[in-house]
């Protein structure tokens, strides 16, 4: 068991869970401030981009996936095990979206392209460093690609 405490909450942006054109919403990270101040975001605006990390909070338990399913429930895409696809109905309901920084104000983190409900709890914030990103050369199976032809 492990307890955490959102750190945030994303104000704003999309109330419907839609699974398309993400692209340009914008919304904000707004930091808890009971707990927080500025000094925890400074220098955060130097940087490009954020990966953030949050909770599919509108996910109810017993729409948890544990084995394989067709992304999206599309039978034209093969069958594979929730940790082979990104889908929200998933263990822990954990998301991880890299997201372009717009701007920080005071406890806001401003960005583009956060594929999160208005409301959704926040677990971290980390800059994005492109010493992160994969070392070695992607690749993806083709419903992939298929499916994320529209998300952004
Ligand atoms: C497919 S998941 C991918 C999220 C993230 N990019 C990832 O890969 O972990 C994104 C979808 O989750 C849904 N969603 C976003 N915030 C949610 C929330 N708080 N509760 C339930 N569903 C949510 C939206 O419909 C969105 O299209």
């Amino acid at each position: 068991m492990i307890t955490m405490f959102p750190i945030a909450s994303v104000v704003g942006g999309r109330r419907d869970p839609i699974d398309d054109d993400w692209g340009d919403e914008t919304a904000t990270i707004r930091l808890d401030k009971a707990r927080f101040t500025p000094e925890s975001l400074r220098g955060l605006d130097e940087f490009s981009h954020v990966e953030v990390v949050f909770v599919f909070n509108q996910v109810r338990q017993n729409e948890i996936t544990l084995d394989a399913r067709h992304p999206r429930g599309n039978p034209a895409w093969p069958k594979v095990g929730i940790f082979a696809q990104r889908a929200k109905a998933r263990p822990n309901r954990i998301g991880l979206t890299t997201c372009e920084l717009i701007g920080v104000d005071g406890l806001d983190v401003v960005v583009r392209g956060l594929d999160a409900l208005d409301g959704t709890p926040v677990l971290d914030v980390k800059p994005y460093m492109a010493e992160f990103a994969p070392r070695t050369p992607t690749t993806q199976p083709q419903w992939a690609t298929e499916l994320m032809a529209g998300y952004w």
